[in-house]
């Protein structure tokens, strides 16, 4: 049986959803969506993913579909219809149907799904192994703090990293790292400290990111906010990304360099720890 998928207002089997081929999503990117994590039954940070969405519509002057309130109620009743202890839930806004126009009408309806993926996030062989990350001139607009539908940049550079015999890509701009392709980049510093990028237009804000910052200084863990060439990613003794979809997922190879012993690093593995305790249990991590 397929799945139960939210189409503007209706809750469908998903061969039922049905939006005009005229959606600006579709015909112009003109859309931003965003994607929660499930696990053990539970939506993971979906109060930073919420802010997140409402300020990419407000980026893009689109106005919330349904209030915030009923938002949540749609996420938990996709959970519960289809039955998901572990996947994500996806969710998409785009301005609306309109005849074909770059300048938009004031006033439009916009279209809202959602769906969910049931698959498995925790333990996976990626977190388990590690990944490893080819480099990638970062080709994509210059407001990616925006979470838009529109990624054909980073849809053509995970596949040229696929394709080079890479898990995935980091993106660099101006001789810099930016971030993965779908996910945030860190990398641990020989005296021990968690380095990423501070938030800008050049990246997306991450959810998992906050959190793991969180969990840092909760910790004791030392870090720090600063941009990184790859040459310094490629000396550093650890990295790993964050996401909805990987939580945080060692990266043992940057480019032709092998990062420390090729495996998971000690402090990685204690961040992915602490990450998966809090997600499973979000009031014990919190008063621990
Ligand atoms: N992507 N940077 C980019 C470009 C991303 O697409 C994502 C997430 C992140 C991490 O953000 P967060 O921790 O809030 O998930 C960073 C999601 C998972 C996706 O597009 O499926």
């Amino acid at each position: 049986m397929g799945r139960i998928v939210y189409c503007d207002g209706r809750f469908v089997p998903e061969e039922e959803a049905r939006i005009s081929i005229f959606d600006r999503g579709f015909l112009f990117g003109d859309a931003i969506y965003e994607v929660t994590a499930v696990i053990g039954g539970g939506m993971i940070d979906n109060d930073l993913h919420l802010d997140r969405f409402e300020r990419s519509l407000a980026a893009l002057s689109i106005p919330m579909p349904v209030p915030r309130a009923e938002l949540e109620g749609i996420q938990a009743e996709l959970m519960a219809r289809n039955d998901l202890s572990e996947g994500t839930i996806y969710l998409q806004v785009s301005r609306g149907v309109a005849d074909r126009d770059f300048l938009y009408p004031e006033g439009l309806a916009p279209t809202f799904i959602a769906f969910t993926q049931a698959r498995k996030l925790a333990d996976t062989p990626a977190q388990r192994n590690g990944i490893a990350v080819d480099l990638a001139k970062d080709v994509r607009w210059a407001r990616c703090d925006i979470k838009t539908s529109m990624l054909l940049g980073q849809v053509l550079i995970k596949h040229q990293a696929r394709a080079r015999g890479y898990n995935d890509a980091w993106m660099v701009s101006d001789g810099l790292i930016t971030e993965g392709s779908s996910s945030t980049a860190f990398i641990i510093t020989g005296d021990g400290r968690v380095l990423t990028r501070p938030n800008s237009q050049s990246t997306l804000p991450g959810c998992t990111r906050m959190a793991v910052l969180r969990l840092c200084a909760g910790h004791g863990l030392q870090f720090e906010e600063r941009a990184f060439s790859p040459a310094e990613a490629q000396s550093a003794v650890e990295a790993f990304v964050t996401s909805a979809s990987s939580f945080v997922t060692p990266v043992v190879k940057i480019g032709e360099v092998v990062i420390g012993n090729g495996r998971p690093g000690p402090l990685t593995s204690r961040l992915q720890a602490y990450y998966l305790e809090a997600a499973l249990d979000p009031e014990a991590a919190a008063s621990s």
